[in-house]
């Protein structure tokens, strides 16, 4: 299946992708993971996308669909996919439709992470991530074993900058204003499925399951 999730900054889609993913055996590709891995090794890309991470804003469309548009093409996507932070305007929408079809695929499940935005900005700012792996950690709600350290990998669990309050507050704003709509987008054509976003993390990975369940049994 190629599964979309949508959702606000920290409403849980990366935490949720790395269970789903593991579960249903296919890649999870998450564009900020993309762009942060291109930054770190300091390639043009990465450097074309730093200055838009940097103060919240989007990276331009024709940057991202051509960085996912060569991610798609490699081969462990072919049994399907969970896409994470893409797509996110209308207009990219529109291409993975695109980049799918070229491929004979297309989008059979959206999954849509619902939480209230006072939450959301209460999940940033205790938010750690792996350097190495990427994995997730809360220090309230999902505390590493051990503070600074990833119980998966080893690896030293950082900051992520732009969960500074003011661009949290802004990435909130930008979601608002150019991702939300995606929700209609995909309502109408009849691929959304609600998921409450405000459980515990083994509860909202329990809801998204039964989601793909019913969404594997309307595709066959
Ligand atoms: P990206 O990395 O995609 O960031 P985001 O969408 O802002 O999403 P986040 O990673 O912040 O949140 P999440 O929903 O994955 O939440 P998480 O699981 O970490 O994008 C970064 C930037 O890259 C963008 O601003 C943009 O510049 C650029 N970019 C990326 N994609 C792009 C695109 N398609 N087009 C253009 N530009 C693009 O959880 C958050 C915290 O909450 C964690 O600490 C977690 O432990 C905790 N938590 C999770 N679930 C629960 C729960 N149920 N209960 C309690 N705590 C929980």
């Amino acid at each position: 299946m190629n599964i979309v999730l949508l959702g606000a900054p920290g409403a849980g889609k990366g935490t949720q992708a790395e269970r789903l993913a593991e579960y249903l055996g296919i890649p999870h590709v998450a564009t900020g993971d993309l762009f942060r891995e291109a930054l770190r090794q300091g390639t043009p890309l990465g450097r074309q996308a730093q200055a838009y991470i940097d103060r919240g804003e989007l990276v331009p469309d024709q940057v991202t669909i051509a960085m996912v548009e060569e991610r798609l093409a490699q081969p462990d996507c072919e049994p399907g996919v969970i896409l994470d932070g893409f797509p996110r305007t209308v207009e990219q929408a529109r291409a993975l439709d695109r980049v799918l079809a070229g491929h004979g695929r297309k989008v059979d499940l959206v999954l849509f992470i619902r939480v209230r935005p006072e939450e959301l900005l209460r999940r940033l700012s205790g938010r750690w991530i792996c350097r190495d792996c990427q994995g997730v950690y809360h220090t309230l709600f999902n505390p590493p074993k051990q503070p600074g350290v990833c119980d998966v990998c080893g690896g030293e669990l950082y900051q992520r900058p732009d969960d500074r309050p003011e661009v949290q507050r802004h990435r909130v704003d930008v979601y608002l204003a150019q991702t939300a709509p995606l929700i209609e987008f995909y309502r109408e054509r009849g691929l959304l499925q609600e998921i409450d976003g405000e459980q515990s993390i083994d509860e909202v990975q329990a809801s998204m399951r039964e989601a793909v369940i019913r969404g594997q049994k309307k595709k066959e």
